[in-house]
């Protein structure tokens, strides 16, 4: 197994790099690639960790050498929010960032499942996928937006909120990567009941946690440690998939459109990605409502994400 991940370098990079260096299968091969010079420090660092996988880390100019061989690659690059800032407004920035390292996915490793992280996730997956298509290589079941964050967030609100063993609480969070088009379907958290005054607090919270977490660092960047435990946790999952194990897992991927072109949903992983695409289940009135009303605003970041290649 060969993990490449591209921002290595970063404040998700190096988390991310760390928690795959001591959870990857023993024999693995651990890829960094980063355009900042301090990257191969950053594998000689991660070197000196006793677990059996083996780490090389790669400069600006050896993309392609990072990425030979890779089956997955999980990509941080790219620059964070400020205060102030929506994630659309990284798009000006990290659209160029992403392309380029794509169009180095197709050159290199093109059957590789690719795990997106840069903002806006919601225009930067479908610029991956319309590179590959471009390029005739894509295949839907392998390129997945990582919405874990989400997901572990609401975890840890819900167990927070109803004082739950937090290992035991499961919260599906469907549709996109950004204020309203995230949402968490509180409905369907097994074993607990929320009232009205709960569900419209939580959600705005889960919704609003990068900026609170951006708030808090007051412009020293967004988050970075739970990015890299959420996005560690995913790579485990595709891990897991290629291994042959059955895996459900929440992502950002193309499906067959019923909501919008990109969702966030519940997905089936195997040895060659998404195996199947599976329905998220029935909506609470609140929910179906919040979904309709974000639908407008998570179509136009996918087109924005489409048209960056189309012209
Ligand atoms: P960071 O600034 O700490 O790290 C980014 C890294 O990307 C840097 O090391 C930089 O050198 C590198 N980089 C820039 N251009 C590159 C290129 N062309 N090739 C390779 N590497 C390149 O930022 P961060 O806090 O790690 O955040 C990275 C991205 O992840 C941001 O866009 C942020 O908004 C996003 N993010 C997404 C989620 C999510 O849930 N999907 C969560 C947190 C952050
Ligand atoms: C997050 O949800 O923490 C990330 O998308 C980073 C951000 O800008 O909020």
């Amino acid at each position: 197994m060969k993990v490449a991940v591209l921002g290595a370098a970063g404040g998700i990079g190096q988390a991310l790099s760390l928690l795959l260096k001591t959870q990857l299968p023993a024999g693995s091969e651990l890829s960094l690639y980063d355009v900042a010079p301090v990257v191969p420090g950053v594998a000689v660092d991660l070197s000196h960790i006793p677990t059996a996988v083996k780490v090389e880390g790669f400069g600006a100019d050896a993309l392609g050498d990072a990425l030979t061989g890779a089956d997955i690659v999980l990509i941080p690059a790219g620059m964070p929010r400020k205060p102030g800032m929506d994630r659309a407004d990284l798009f000006a920035v990290n659209a160029g960032i992403i392309k380029t390292l794509a169009e180095g996915i197709v050159a290199n490793c093109p059957k590789a499942l690719v795990g997106i992280i840069t903002n806006p996730v919601n225009g930067t997956v479908p610029i991956v996928a319309e590179v590959f298509k471009k390029a005739g290589t894509y295949d839907a079941a392998r390129v997945f937006g990582i919405t874990t964050l989400d997901v572990i967030r609401s975890e840890a609100f819900v167990a927070e909120l109803k004082g739950l063993n937090v290992a035991e609480v499961k919260v599906p969070v469907i549709g996109g990567h950004s204020g309203t088009t995230i949402l968490p379907l509180l409905s369907q958290v097994e074993g607990v009941t929320f009232t009205d005054e709960e569900i419209t607090t939580l959600t705005p919270r889960i919704q609003n946690a990068g900026t609170e977490v951006v708030n808090a660092k007051a412009g020293g960047g967004s988050a970075t440690l739970s990015m890299g435990a959420a996005a560690a946790r995913f790579c485990m999952s595709l891990v897991k998939g290629l291994q042959g194990e059955d895996v459900v897992d929440y992502a950002y991927v193309e499906g067959a459109g019923e909501d919008a072109q990109f969702f966030a949903q519940p997905v089936r992983l195997g040895v060659n990605g998404v195996s199947e695409i599976l329905s998220y289940g029935k909506l609470s009135a609140f929910e179906e409502k919040a979904k309709v009303d974000m639908l407008d605003t998570l179509k136009a970041d996918i087109t924005e994400g489409i048209n960056f290649i189309k012209g």
